[in-house]
């Protein structure tokens, strides 16, 4: 689900963001930090952002681009309430892993990387989370499941749904 970004509504965090950036203009490592605290700021990093930082830091639109999508801590879209992560170091996918994510694809209707419409769920892949012990590993917002198969998933998932949809009513 591709969220569009609408600068009109964020004007004074764009203000405080353009701000930030300039103290960075000097320093060096400068575009980790700036997409650092884009991503704080915003959530994710939209275009009309990185198009900020390219212009205020002097760094190709490219260059950008292919900073925040190698990294698994910057998103280019808001992740959902809920995110929750498939490990696909060795360890998990040995066991079962790709198997595990097809399984929580199918049953959110989305691919890894995606979110829900209703902005409750995002897949996501991870390498080695170091609890290889316990492999294969789904995190919920960071909170570690082990030994996980495909009907531990489906009951994670069930649970999930009902948790998150009940908050959402609330
Ligand atoms: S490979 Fe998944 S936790 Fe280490």
């Amino acid at each position: 689900m591709a969220v569009q970004f609408i600068e009109t509504e964020h004007t004074q965090e764009i203000d405080l963001f353009r701000r930030e950036l300039e103290d960075l203009k000097e320093g060096r490592g400068m575009l980790m930090q700036a997409l650092h605290l884009a991503q704080n700021r915003f959530g994710h990093i939209p275009v009309p952002i990185q198009e900020i930082i390219s212009k205020t830091l002097k760094v190709p639109m490219s260059t950008v681009y292919g900073v925040i999508t190698f990294y698994t801590r910057f998103t280019l879209e808001p992740k959902g309430q809920c995110e929750v992560s498939i490990c696909m170091g060795t360890a998990c996918y040995i066991q079962g892993a790709a198997e595990i994510l097809q399984e929580l694809e199918s049953a959110l209707g989305i691919k890894s990387g995606e979110t829900t419409e209703d902005g409750l769920f995002t897949i996501t892949t991870t390498r080695c989370v170091g609890a290889c012990g316990l492999a294969p590993v789904v995190t919920v917002n960071g909170e570690v499941h082990g030994r996980m198969d495909l009907k531990k998933m489906r009951a994670l998932i069930t649970e999930l749904k009902e948790s998150y949809k009940e908050g959402d009513e609330a």
